[in-house]
């Protein structure tokens, strides 16, 4: 299909309004949407509405779809990251022209006097078009999930079978499938989705996790820090490091995500994380070493401190065991107790230039958001090409 021209003039015209106006509208429609549509609720997560971070995510996908409605190509990327990442909450097709209705209610509202009927019928088309394009790639992703050997499409009940704890504030769970069959391969750095009701909360809540070890058929393992305290206690990782114990029978959706290792590449890796941002390195880095890889592995670490470093041990075997495998550490507040670490201080790149600035590398990190944003403008200022630049964001997407 392909919009007429009068279509894309319009679209492209009210562009602008709409980033100028895009997280009020996108808030009105979040408002109109749970209201009318609650059991969406189930779906969303309510502390992202709070903070703005979904709107601004949603905004942000409208208004650059809209810019770019003559040359959508450029999208392909960011289509296929909210496709994965829709896939791990399992939208379904007949969830669309429910959103599409509040959105375009959204825009009507906020455009005011200005939405004539050729501005709401220009935007009517655009939105049916995005959403027949998601539904089509999301059913690709399903069927692929389901197509796998060990795989499946939707949720499917797993055990707790082990509950680890790794540091002061990141805890790890095992899971097997409850109907004791295979499951699926992953990609090292994708996630699953996990489904929990904790008894205190009105609505199921769904978030995503990387999965922190390489695939072995038969288990999943994910690695959750303790987020926030007070007023910002995150609910779902205080509700499982407190509540979820071995035993508990818990839903998740088939490992999905495009941040993952190009494991047919032979160039140097350099992984590096911030805090619990390791976990898709770990994957990355236990699968290289399972696949008997001999390319260099510079494994750059941030924590603040041994108490909170996690893995520390498991990496240090690695490194150790493996003549390809360098480790380097910073500790931004190392305790008296410390050691081991090769830098104090918050992670300075410039400091490990010579380890790390490697032509033909491919580059993986992952982190709290200024973190990422350092290195990504670190490795930009040596040059650094954007196709060896890759990277995961912990939440709605926020480009860095
Ligand atoms: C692809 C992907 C992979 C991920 N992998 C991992 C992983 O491997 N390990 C891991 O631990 N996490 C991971 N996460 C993050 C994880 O999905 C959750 O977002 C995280 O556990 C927090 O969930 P929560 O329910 O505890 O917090 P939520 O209740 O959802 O809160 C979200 C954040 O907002 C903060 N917050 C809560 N209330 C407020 C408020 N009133 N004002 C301001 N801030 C507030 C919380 O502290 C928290 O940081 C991943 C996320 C994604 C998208
Ligand atoms: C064309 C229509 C749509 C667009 C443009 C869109 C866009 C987005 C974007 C940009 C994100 C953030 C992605 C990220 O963090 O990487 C997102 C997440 C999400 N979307 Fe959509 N979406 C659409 C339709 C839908 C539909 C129909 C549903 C189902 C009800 C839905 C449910 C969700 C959920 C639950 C999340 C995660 C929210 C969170 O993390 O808080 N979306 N979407």
């Amino acid at each position: 299909m392909s919009f007429s021209e009068k279509t894309i003039q319009i679209v492209k015209a009210t562009a602008p309004v709409l980033a100028q106006h895009g997280e009020t509208i996108t808030r009105h429609f979040y408002q109109q949407m749970f209201s009318q549509n609650p059991e969406l609720l189930n779906t969303f997560n309510a502390t992202n509405q709070k903070t703005g971070r979904q709107q601004a995510a949603l905004a942000g996908t409208v208004y650059a779809y809209a810019a770019n409605i003559d040359n959508l190509g450029v999208l392909t990327a960011t289509v296929q990251r909210i496709a994965n990442k829709h896939a791990s909450f399992n939208i379904l097709p007949e969830q669309y022209p429910i959103v599409g209705k509040h959105l375009l209610e959204a825009v009507a509202h906020v455009l005011g006097d200005a939405a004539t009927d050729d501005i709401l019928n220009a935007w009517k088309e655009a939105y049916d078009f995005l959403a027949a394009l998601f539904i089509e790639v999301e059913e690709g992703i399903y069927r692929e999930s389901e197509q796998a050997g060990g795989g499946w499409r939707g949720t499917r009940a797993f055990k707790v079978v082990n509950k680890v704890q790794e540091s002061e504030l990141i805890t790890s769970f095992y899971f097997e499938p409850v109907d004791g069959q295979p499951v699926a391969d992953y990609l090292p750095g994708q996630y699953i989705g996990i489904y929990l009701h904790p008894e205190h909360s009105e609505y199921r809540c769904i978030r995503q996790y990387s999965l922190s070890d390489a695939p072995n058929g038969k288990s999943y393992r994910i690695s959750v820090k303790r987020e926030g305290e007070g007023e910002t206690q995150g609910m779902i990782s205080h509700y499982l490091h407190d509540s979820v114990e071995v035993g508990a029978i818990v839903k998740l959706s088939p490992p999905a995500g495009d941040f993952y290792l190009n494991t047919n590449a032979k160039a140097p890796v350099v992984l590096m994380s911030g805090g619990v941002g390791q976990t898709p390195m770990l994957s990355m880095l236990n699968s290289l070493v399972n696949s008997s890889s001999q390319q260099p592995i510079i494994y750059v670490h941030s924590a603040v401190s041994s108490e909170v470093h996690a893995f520390a041990d498991h990496v240090n075997n690695m490194a150790d065991k493996h003549d390809n495998i360098q480790q380097v550490l910073f500790y931004d507040r190392p305790s008296e107790s410390c050691h081991g670490h090769d830098y104090e201080g918050k992670t300075n790149l410039v400091l490990i230039r010579n380890t790390i600035d490697i032509p033909e590398a491919q580059y993986y990190f992952c982190g709290p958001q200024g973190y990422m944003e350092m290195v990504n403008t670190t490795l930009q200022s040596w040059g650094v090409t954007e196709d060896r630049i890759h990277y995961e964001v912990f939440g709605p997407h926020k480009a860095i």
